[in-house]
């Protein structure tokens, strides 16, 4: 059984690593969740369609608090209390114990430091842990070679190509689709079975 509460809902919380941890978003943060899709470069290697106006952000966050389907989080370096990203699960099916994951660390002077490895880690460990789900998945822009890299890393498998599913500067590319189980996350990452 995934563990919701009463109303079968996942209440996201503060899940803390050593060097970063992650924290529900605030309106405060809008101001980074515009900016990072304001960049051309991330929204091509995420598969997002356009930069959010400001009242986009704010009907982001709404649709983020109602929506019983996610866990959203706003990725902080401890250090220095910098907001670097943002991560979550998204259409989480708790009836499957089946979930996708999204992670994007915004601040590009930041990347190859080991944050999005260790936001990634936190977690599956919180999507396979704590809300005992069974299988986590990604789709993978095609041409993201390094995102393809770094979710091999972490234990992701490629499980199959969406053919054209991506139409981006007037061209189509595929969508690689990835996952893991719960089994092989604890295999690779440790911990016990329950
Ligand atoms: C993909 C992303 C989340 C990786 O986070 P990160 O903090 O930069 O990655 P890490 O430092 O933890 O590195 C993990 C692995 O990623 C790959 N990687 C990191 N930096 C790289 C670089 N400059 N070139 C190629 N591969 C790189 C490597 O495999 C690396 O492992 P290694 O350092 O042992 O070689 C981040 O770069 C990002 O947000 N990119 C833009 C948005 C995006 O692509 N999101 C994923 C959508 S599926």
């Amino acid at each position: 059984m995934t563990r919701f509460d009463e109303k079968g809902e996942v209440k996201s919380r503060v899940v803390i690593g050593k060097r970063v941890y992650l924290r529900p978003l605030a309106k405060e943060d809008l101001v980074y969740l515009r900016k990072w899709s304001d960049d051309a470069e991330i929204r091509g290697l995420t598969g997002e369609v356009a930069s959010m106006s400001e009242a986009d952000a704010e009907k982001f966050l709404e649709k983020v608090r109602a929506d019983t389907e996610r866990a959203w989080f706003m990725v902080v370096i401890k250090e220095n209390s910098r907001v670097i990203g943002e991560a979550g699960l998204l259409r989480m099916f708790p009836a499957w114990r089946t979930t996708d994951m999204s992670v994007i660390i915004g601040e590009k002077e930041e990347w190859g430091k080991g944050y999005g490895t260790e936001t990634i880690l936190l977690l599956l460990d919180y999507a396979f842990r704590q809300l005992n789900f069974h299988r986590v998945a990604i789709g993978v822009v095609g041409f993201n070679e390094r995102a393809i890299r770094f979710w091999e890393k972490v234990g992701f498998r490629k499980e199959g190509i969406e053919r054209d599913g991506y139409y981006y500067d007037h061209k189509y590319y595929d969508f690689v689709m990835m996952s893991i189980l719960d089994d092989e996350f604890r295999e690779l990452h440790g911990g016990n079975s329950s």
